[in-house]
């Protein structure tokens, strides 16, 4: 694991290790890294975490703490009949798409309690810009449709959600459920494209002395 992906599992650790008796809901386990992560605090806190992917990574871990579900996390017939609607945490870290990333997010919203914490992993696209320490045309291009469609998503639900960026590394958005609603999410009309913003680029005029 890189340094700064454990620095990013220790922010998430500070971020809900108080919480008592928590309820956490993992979209994507892999090796486990946050898997782990997760069984830590739970042990600690008398809590427990339910696990999701879409390959079969039961062998990550054996804890009575753990349930796995061997599925794709938007099988959302199959995967429901496992969940009970009052976790704490949900952590969103599976196929990094933005049409995913939004589908999971607006279904698996109403499973969280008020005042729940949804963090999603990978929406940065600094560290993948030409020249970035992690040069890459595609996920550059990827983390910022997803960037931008959580912009949308928070732009249409302010009174809803709270939104953070943590731009560590690959970065994570820090969101919490202040409310039952969540609205569709809607196009921000910036004015980046007007042909007066173009023209003023082209044009962009020197100060005056
Ligand atoms: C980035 S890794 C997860 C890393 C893990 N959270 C950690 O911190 O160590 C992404 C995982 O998501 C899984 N995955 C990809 N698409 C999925 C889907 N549609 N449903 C469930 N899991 C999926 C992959 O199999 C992979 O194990």
């Amino acid at each position: 694991m890189k340094p700064y992906e454990q620095e990013k599992l220790n922010k998430i650790k500070e971020i809900i290790f108080n919480i008592p008796k928590l309820n956490i809901l993992e979209l994507g386990v892999q090796k486990g890294n946050s898997t782990k992560m997760f069984i830590n605090i739970c042990e600690k806190n008398d809590g427990h975490l339910t696990s999701i992917d879409i390959d079969d990574c039961s062998k990550v871990i054996k804890n009575p703490r753990w349930t796995f579900i061997h599925s794709s996390d938007d099988n959302f017939e199959y995967v429901d009949k496992y969940l009970k609607f009052n976790f704490d945490v949900l952590f969103i870290d599976s196929l990094h798409e933005p049409n995913h990333v939004r589908k999971v997010f607006y279904h698996y919203f109403k499973f969280l309690k008020l005042n729940g914490i949804i963090i999603i992993d990978d929406v940065v696209w600094l560290p993948y810009v030409k020249g970035g320490e992690k040069d890459n045309d595609f996920v550059e291009r990827i983390n910022r449709l997803t960037f931008n469609k959580l912009l949308e998503i928070y732009n249409s639900n302010k009174e809803n959600l709270s939104l953070n960026i943590d731009f560590l590394g690959s970065g994570m958005a820090i969101l919490r459920k202040k409310n039952n609603q969540l609205n569709e999410e809607n196009k921000i009309k910036n004015r980046l494209f007007t042909i007066k913003n173009i023209l003023k680029n082209i044009y962009s005029p020197k100060p005056k002395k």
